[in-house]
């Protein structure tokens, strides 16, 4: 699967430098073709501007145009404009050079090359194109300029730099696309891969205190055990490992109705000690039996608070059996409940084995499991946490860690008193 989405990746990205690089020839390509077209044209346009001043001189009074050309022979420029301000050359040009489509300015150039007639100053303006006048001003041209900026090849850059930038954001946009797929797939992978971990951490759950309860059940059906003390101590085990199996089907159940979102809780004004100490009493044997020092610290005159006490007691089961089943050589547990501005507060410390800070908002995800399968030896299923941080959140509260590696665990259960 990773190996795969990790190919499609490859993929995507030569395929974006592919475009990419096609792209910048084929734009490079346009800006020259564009270049030429733009010169092309306004030769065109120079030559018929061109034939139109011949056409329209040859109608003018043929005086006024050998003034004219005289003019362009003589060395002061005073006689020159004189003869192009006589009005039928005005006109001829006004109508010929005067009208051509801006930003393009038309000039009219005498023999040596001075300028004679400009629709505007011609200033930084570039020359595109000429065309030589035949008839009637023979050694003149029309010429075609461009003023800064609109030479053909910055209008054409212009362009370019558009559409680089929008390929650009193309590439950009399919990069971040892959690269979101990408963790998506990842993330898919790693709680598939959870999820398995939970089937196999659950059927083992399952089957261990299973197991216990047939040899047990098997051992006294025999009726080999004569002496009542042991029956008893059998019996005891049994109710005991029956208590974790219905914790453990009520965990799974109750996570598999918060998954599809059928989980419901029905609140009602309930107090607080009895609740803590019901929870404690399926522990008592685990806890003495595993040598733990317990206490129960329970507030005196806490008010009522409006919860489903069935969900808050599983939520406190859930963190006392963490409790027991992360601790190590140093065996405590305190259970406490008090107000704690103005919300109550369920808090169950430990002195185990801690959790490093940096899986302290993991830990409540379902199915993670620090350390992966064996968190140090000890099984379970990974949604304990899940499950008492949604309890506590359906009841407008919240749930927090402090927590050290080898010193110890506190998680508290905040829930608003109204
Ligand atoms: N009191 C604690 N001390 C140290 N680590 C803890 C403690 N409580 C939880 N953890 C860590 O957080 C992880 C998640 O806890 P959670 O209760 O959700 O799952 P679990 O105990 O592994 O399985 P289960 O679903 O059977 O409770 C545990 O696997 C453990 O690594
Ligand atoms: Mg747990």
């Amino acid at each position: 699967m990773t190996r795969f989405s990790r190919w499609a990746l490859a993929c995507v990205v030569v395929a974006a430098a592919v475009l990419a690089a096609l792209g910048w020839i084929s734009l490079r390509q346009w800006e020259r073709s564009a270049e030429v077209v733009v010169r092309e044209q306004a030769r065109d346009m120079a030559a018929m501007a061109a034939e139109k001043i011949e056409m329209l001189l040859r109608g003018a009074p043929e005086d006024a145009v050998a003034r004219l050309r005289a003019a362009a022979g003589e060395a002061g420029p005073a006689a020159l404009e004189a003869a192009i301000a006589a009005r039928p050359i005005r006109e001829v040009l006004e109508k010929t050079l005067g009208g051509l489509e801006a930003p393009t300015i038309a000039a009219l150039l005498d023999p040596q090359n001075r300028t004679v007639y400009a629709r505007e100053p011609l200033g930084e303006a570039q020359r595109l194109a000429s065309a030589r006048l035949r008839e009637g001003l023979p050694g003149w041209q029309v010429a075609l300029y461009q003023p800064p900026g609109f030479s053909p090849h910055q209008t054409v850059r212009r362009q370019v730099m558009l559409f680089t930038f929008a390929l650009g954001v193309l590439l950009v946009v399919i990069l971040a696309g892959s690269v979101t797929t990408y963790r998506l797939m990842r993330r898919e992978s790693e709680v598939a891969r959870l999820k398995a971990d939970f089937v196999a951490n659950v059927s083992h759950d399952l089957k261990t205190p299973l197991s216990v309860i047939r040899m047990f059940g098997e051992t006294l059906e025999m009726g080999r055990v004569t002496d009542q003390a042991t029956r008893d101590e059998y019996y005891r085990i049994i109710t005991r490992e029956s208590e974790r199996l219905s914790r453990l089907i009520d965990n799974v159940l109750d996570f598999s109705r918060i998954e599809g979102g059928r989980r419901t809780y029905e609140r009602a004004r309930a107090p607080v000690e009895p609740l803590v100490r019901e929870s404690l009493e399926p522990f008592a044997y685990p806890l003495a039996q595993g040598g733990f020092k317990v206490e129960a610290d329970i507030a005196a005159d806490l008010p009522d608070v409006m919860m489903d006490t069935a969900a808050v007691g599983q939520a406190l089961s859930n963190l006392i059996d963490n409790a027991i089943k992360y601790s190590g050589a140093r065996k405590a547990v305190r259970v406490s409940a008090s107000m704690v501005g103005g919300e109550l507060a369920l808090a169950v410390a430990d002195e185990g084995i801690g959790i490093p800070p940096a899986e302290h908002a993991r830990i409540f995800e379902k199915f993670y499991r620090v350390g992966r399968s064996d968190t140090q030896g000890r099984r379970g299923s990974g949604v304990g946490l899940a499950l008492v941080r949604h309890v506590a959140e359906a009841h407008g509260g919240r749930v927090t860690v402090e927590s050290r590696p080898g010193e110890g665990s506190r998680f508290t259960i905040f829930l608003p008193v109204r």
